[in-house]
């Protein structure tokens, strides 16, 4: 199974994609995730990426498309994945679609996670993550358990004026490339709004 998650930033992605890579038994590949690891390691990639990322600006193509066509040819991608994160982009989506077809493989389906602008902010600036386990947490939706309430830290990039920017950047440069998937017949749009458990047996219906 090869699947994609689409949605503006806060959408809920990352907590969907934990139920998906289980039930496919796939690997999930988030940009954003690598970005960040890379970043926290100090690399040549991570000291390009760090400046875009905190202003919730896109880390440019030319970084980005590299470093996922290179995972997705490692030994765990063979039984599938779940791109999270990416593409991003018209140029990203057309370079996944060459090295797909230049593999022989096709994407199953890419989901839409489809969440109004106002309820964004509030989402983003009281998530909250375990650096231990990566479990996401929302102060008011989904607090994190008191053992594990003292170590949550908040994303760098999840201040108000750095969801405006990703928000922007998303109806800018990420929502063209709907059209896209949906000109290919594999675009399943979900409702985002309702709990996490209502999302995911959206999700599940859709890729039935
Ligand atoms: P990335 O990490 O991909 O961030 P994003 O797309 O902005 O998405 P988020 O991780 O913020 O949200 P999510 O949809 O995963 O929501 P979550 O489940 O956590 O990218 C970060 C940055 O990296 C980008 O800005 C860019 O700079 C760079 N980057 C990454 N990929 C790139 C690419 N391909 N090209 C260029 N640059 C790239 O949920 C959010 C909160 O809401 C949580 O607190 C959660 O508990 C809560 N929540 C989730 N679901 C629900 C629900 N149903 N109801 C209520 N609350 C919910």
């Amino acid at each position: 199974m090869r699947l994609i998650l689409v949605g503006p930033p806060g959408a809920g992605k990352g907590t969907q994609a934990a139920g998906l890579v289980d039930r496919y038994g796939i690997t999930h590949l988030s940009t954003g995730d690598m970005l960040r690891a890379a970043v926290k390691e100090g690399t040549e990639l991570g000291k390009q990426a760090d400046e875009f990322m905190k202003k919730g600006h896109l880390v440019p193509d030319e970084v980005v498309i590299g470093m996922v066509l290179e995972r997705i040819q490692k030994d765990d991608c063979a039984k599938g994945f779940l791109l999270d994160g990416f593409p991003r982009t018209r140029p990203q989506a057309e370079a996944l679609d060459v090295a797909l077809a230049d593999a022989g493989a096709d994407l199953d389906a890419v989901v839409l996670i489809e969440v109004a602008d106002e309820l964004i902010e509030e989402r983003i600036t009281g998530r909250r993550s375990d650096p231990d386990t990566g479990e996401i947490y929302h102060i008011s939706f989904n607090p994190p358990p008191a053992d594990v309430a003292d170590r949550v830290v908040q994303r760098k990039d999840d201040t108000a004026e750095a969801c405006r920017a990703r928000l922007d950047k998303y109806h800018s440069e990420t929502a063209p490339i709907v059209p896209f998937y949906e000109a290919k017949g594999i675009l399943k749009r979900v409702d985002g709004v309702g709990s996490p458990s209502e999302v995911g047996e959206r999700i599940a219906t859709v890729l039935a």
